[in-house]
């Protein structure tokens, strides 16, 4: 296995959309594995595949307490969703930045596993947020597009800031 680097916005590379999997094979597994260690390493509780420049449909997510619940989604799809949330979600690809964005409460996802199996999720609260904010990265959609221009400017300021102070 090995650790995976993050890509940091405003990385253009975030923006490309995503393939769907059509073969379930090792290189598939590996990935995988390297997405999951990668997450736990950060840590973090969601990393989508564009994140690390692979381009393809996969996720993984885990907002368990102890860490232990890894959820692996190829392809996922959501085909319903309820409510709204009110939880703020930030992005391992936009450190230090927590923001609300409008997201459904409740959603049903159908995925396959890093197996090719079938299978569907419903998911509330904090993983039903993860999985949009991820599926909105196979979409090369970082979730601070969603606000303002203005406060897209401040938070782009402000990682500017950032990454001056660290070099
Ligand atoms: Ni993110």
């Amino acid at each position: 296995m090995a650790l995976l680097n993050i890509l940091r916005y405003p990385d253009a590379r975030l923006h490309k959309v995503a393939a769907p999997v059509t073969v379930f094979d090792e290189n598939l597994k590996k990935l995988v594995a390297d997405m999951a260690e990668t997450l736990y390493a950060v840590p973090g509780i969601g990393l989508a595949a564009t994140q690390v420049d692979v381009h393809k449909q996969v996720i993984v997510v885990d907002v368990s307490e102890r860490r232990d619940t890894l959820i692996v989604l190829v392809n996922p799809e959501i085909v319903e969703a309820t409510g709204v949330s009110d939880i703020e979600e930030g992005c391992l690809s936009v450190p230090t930045i927590y923001e609300l964005v409008e997201r459904a409460e409740r959603v049903k996802v159908r995925a396959y596993d890093q197996n090719g199996n079938a299978f569907t999720l419903e998911a509330q609260g904090l993983l039903s947020v993860c999985i949009q904010h991820e599926m909105d990265h196979l979409k090369g959609k970082v979730f601070i597009e969603y606000l303002s221009q203005l406060k897209q400017q401040r938070i782009r300021a402000k990682l500017a800031k950032q990454l001056r102070k660290t070099a």
